[in-house]
């Protein structure tokens, strides 16, 4: 009897300090799993691998900036300079079909250099990039579009 009256009391401010917290602790956990349900949603696993080959072996990040605005640590020295991916304002339809920056057009460009187009040389072509990473560069690229 003693003991039962003892934890009863002991449990009892546990049990109200739980009911307060439950609701703050639901909503936290429904905005995590939204955080979580929002990064996975966007990012599909080809920009992701776009994104490593950007900041990796492609070193587009040098010029490009990591965001793609142009700001790469080399931006400074290029003239022109690399326009900003995330306004989408590209300058080449290098398949003729009136359409700028289409995937095509970011393809050809990635692949052949933009000189090959008459632009500039020094957006050098990178054949050497696997054709499945040079199109997960792509989908990366267009996923920086705002
Ligand atoms: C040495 C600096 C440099 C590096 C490295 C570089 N770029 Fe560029 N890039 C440029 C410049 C400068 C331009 C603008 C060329 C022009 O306007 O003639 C450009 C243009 C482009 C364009 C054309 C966009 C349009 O307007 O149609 C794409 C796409 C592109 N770069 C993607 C990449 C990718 C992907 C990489 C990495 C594999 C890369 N670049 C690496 C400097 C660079």
């Amino acid at each position: 009897m003693k003991r039962c009256s003892v934890s009863e009391k002991a449990k009892a401010p546990r049990l109200s300090q739980f009911c307060v917290s439950l609701p703050a602790a639901l909503i936290i956990v429904i905005i995590l799993s939204q955080i979580s349900y929002r990064s996975a949603s966007a990012q599909d696993p080809a920009v992701e691998k776009g994104k490593a080959v950007y900041n990796g072996i492609g070193a587009c990040a040098s010029c490009h900036g990591p965001e793609g605005k142009g700001d790469g640590v080399a931006a400074a020295a290029l003239m022109p300079k690399p326009r900003s991916f995330a306004s989408g304002d590209f300058v080449y339809d290098t398949d003729g079909d009136g359409k700028k920056g289409s995937e095509a057009d970011l393809l050809n460009i990635i692949t052949n250099g933009a000189q090959k187009y008459n632009g500039s040389p020094l957006m050098v072509g990178r054949p050497d990039i696997p054709e499945e990473d040079r199109k997960a560069l792509v989908k990366f690229i267009e996923s920086l579009k705002k």
